[in-house]
């Protein structure tokens, strides 16, 4: 793979039920951590990291994202009406991140299966999929260092993170051959291990740089954990072609998809905003903890 990563899928069709009873009406996406949805977290990741468009996979009851990218000409009127410059230009800004596109996903039958509906899309190029529940804290953008270390290997790259052993179950583990600081050559991959099945605590998070072959791969997948198509099976078998790397996220990864993580994460960024972080630490501090 030699061409530059352009463009980046998000599958955003996922019901969100670790999160429910917020998500029964509104998409996981739109929960905002401080005062921006998560999705544009991720959509302002991609774009530091060099993205030009985003390839967004919705499914029904996500109009609101699609509503948040877009212009809203009747709230910029009243805003410069009211001569409130600053909210006006943060709110143009969201829809001048990147080119939108959105292709749907009709039935949820994995990740796999999301990143598959973004075939045409994509086209005849290498991508990036970013997935909307795990926010990277970091100097540089989660994405940037993967491209970073594309840029060298020339090779696929998935980024990955240091997770407890109690927690491999919930993500990607992978077995891997560490070739430079915080960069390992992925010798296989297994979707939701038990503890004991983990070959590391090396977690995928959500960050990954793919070449356009694993369309065809993903059409051959079967359904595998938890009887879904998933991109982890699929990217076991782009090891019989290719090299795959994986590069260890160098910042704080939260996963907000689940309840804890949410909070974390919320309570990280709002100290670290100009606006609020100085009230907030001293509320914090004043707490009978
Ligand atoms: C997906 C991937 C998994 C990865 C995880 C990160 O799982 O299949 O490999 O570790 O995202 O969040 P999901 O969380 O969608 O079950």
């Amino acid at each position: 793979m030699k061409q530059k990563v352009r463009k980046a899928v998000l599958p955003v069709a996922g019901l969100g039920t670790r999160f429910l009873p917020a998500t029964k009406a509104s998409p996981k996406e739109m929960l905002p951590i401080v005062d921006k949805p998560m999705i544009q977290y991720i959509v302002e990741e991609a774009k530091e990291s060099g993205v030009e468009q985003v390839i967004l996979v919705t499914g029904r009851g996500k109009q609101a994202i699609e509503n948040h990218f877009d212009t809203s000409s009747e709230l910029e009127r009243i805003l410069e009406q009211k001569g409130e410059e600053k909210l006006l230009r943060e709110i143009q800004k969201i829809s001048n991140l990147v080119s939108f596109c959105y292709v749907r996903q009709k039935e949820a039958l994995g990740l796999g299966h999301a990143v598959l509906c973004a075939s045409e899309a994509v086209g005849n190029e290498p991508f990036a999929v970013l997935l909307g529940d795990m926010i990277i804290d970091s100097e540089t953008p989660g994405l940037k260092q993967l491209m970073d270390v594309y840029e060298h290997y020339k090779d696929p790259v998935i980024g990955v993170s240091r997770v407890e052993q109690s927690e491999v179950s919930r993500y990607g583990i992978i077995k891997a051959n560490q070739v430079s600081s915080g960069v390992h050559e992925v010798l296989d991959l297994i979707e939701k291990p038990s503890p004991e099945k983990a070959p590391s605590n090396l977690a995928i998070i959500g960050r990954y740089i793919l070449p356009p072959e694993i369309f065809d791969i993903l059409e051959r997948t079967s359904p595998g954990a938890n009887g879904e198509i998933q991109l982890t099976d699929a990217l076991k078998k782009v090891l019989d072609n290719t090299a795959l790397f994986a590069c260890e996220i160098k910042g704080k990864v939260h996963d907000g998809g689940s309840k804890l993580g949410f909070l974390k994460a919320t309570v990280e960024l709002a100290l670290k905003n100009p606006e609020l972080g100085d009230d907030f630490r001293q509320y914090l501090k004043g707490l009978d903890l």
